[in-house]
């Protein structure tokens, strides 16, 4: 029985998450927007180029959630991107009524789905989607961590010049200025990047990994990446639709894990059939824990503002 995978949004990242899953051959995808026209225009153009990717699967574009039920999984990136100048935080006011609608109409359609949310700023958003959505907490993330250490991870072998598949890095933490790219744990193919790269290249990769949204963001003016955003969704999609048991870092709620509880944050889980299957637990250096608890800090004050 073919998978079922519902995105709601059809902006750049929606659109290029659902470019993706034909790739993958996820399965049956429904694009979904409450602008008329748009996921319908989209998804005739992604349906025609079957043809010459051999895409066995079907794409409907929609307006009405009753063309995603039963869907397996759920990716809502809807919502306002930022613009320059703008911080992540700018745009939660306005998101968090947006995403509660998506959540509250998939959910309605798809009670058993595993819900992965990008819509920004995504700490809180996801908190939304979760107390709105009454999934239990292991079938709802939020997808930052797979971008920033995607990002962090090139970054890094362009410092080093090796091949960026070769890194191993990891960011966890806020979807934020705060968050944590882990030097201690770094490394290519085993090797410490501390052995290959000065205190100051690190720190300065550190740094850019960190900003990696807003140089985008400055260079578009017109809105945020997708293209990275949209693939990153889309791996965590497919590590739970075939069962991988891939590790990723992902914002999942947290239950005294990193002696935090009660808020999503980014952390190293193993993805499967049943959603979030295990977090990858570890010990932190105390500058560590510091840095994280920063993070708590923030999205403490983003879920705060939700109201919820
Ligand atoms: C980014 O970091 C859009 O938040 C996303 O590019």
């Amino acid at each position: 029985m073919k998978k079922k995978i519902t995105i709601i949004g059809a902006g750049n990242v929606g659109a290029t998450a659902a470019h993706w899953a034909l790739v993958r051959k996820l399965g049956n995808i429904v694009l979904l927007d409450v602008m008329e026209g748009v996921p319908q225009g989209k998804a005739l153009d992604l349906w025609q180029s079957g043809p010459l990717d051999s895409y066995p699967g079907s794409i409907i574009g929609s307006n009405d959630y009753a063309d995603s039920a039963n869907s397996d999984v759920v990716i809502i990136s809807a919502g306002l991107a930022r613009k320059p100048g703008m911080s992540r935080d700018d745009l939660l006011a306005k998101n968090v009524a947006i995403v509660k609608s998506c959540a509250e109409e998939a959910v309605k359609h798809s009670p058993d789905c595993f819900m992965i949310v990008v819509t920004n700023p995504i700490d809180a958003m996801v908190h939304t989607a979760f107390k709105v959505s009454g999934l239990p907490k292991e079938r709802i993330i939020g997808m930052a961590g797979v971008l920033d250490s995607a990002r962090y991870r090139t970054f890094l072998a362009e410092a080093i010049g090796v091949a960026p598949a070769d890194v191993n890095a990891l960011v966890m933490g806020i979807h934020g200025d705060k968050m944590l790219p882990m030097v201690r744990l770094a490394n290519v193919s085993g090797v410490p990047i501390t052995e290959l790269l000065s205190e100051e290249k690190i720190a300065e990769v550190v740094k850019r990994t960190q900003m990696g949204g807003i140089e985008i963001v400055n260079h578009l003016k017109t809105g945020s990446a997708f293209y990275t955003p949209g693939l990153a969704a889309v791996e965590m999609a497919e590590a739970v639709l075939t069962d991988s048991k891939r590790v990723m870092p992902c914002a999942t709620c947290l239950d005294g894990e990193f002696g935090i509880s009660g808020y999503f944050l980014g952390v190293p889980v193993v993805l499967g059939d049943k959603g979030v299957e295990r977090i990858l637990e570890f010990s932190l250096t105390e500058e560590e824990k510091t840095a994280l608890e920063q993070s708590v800090e923030a999205v403490s004050a983003q879920m705060e503002a939700t109201g919820l």
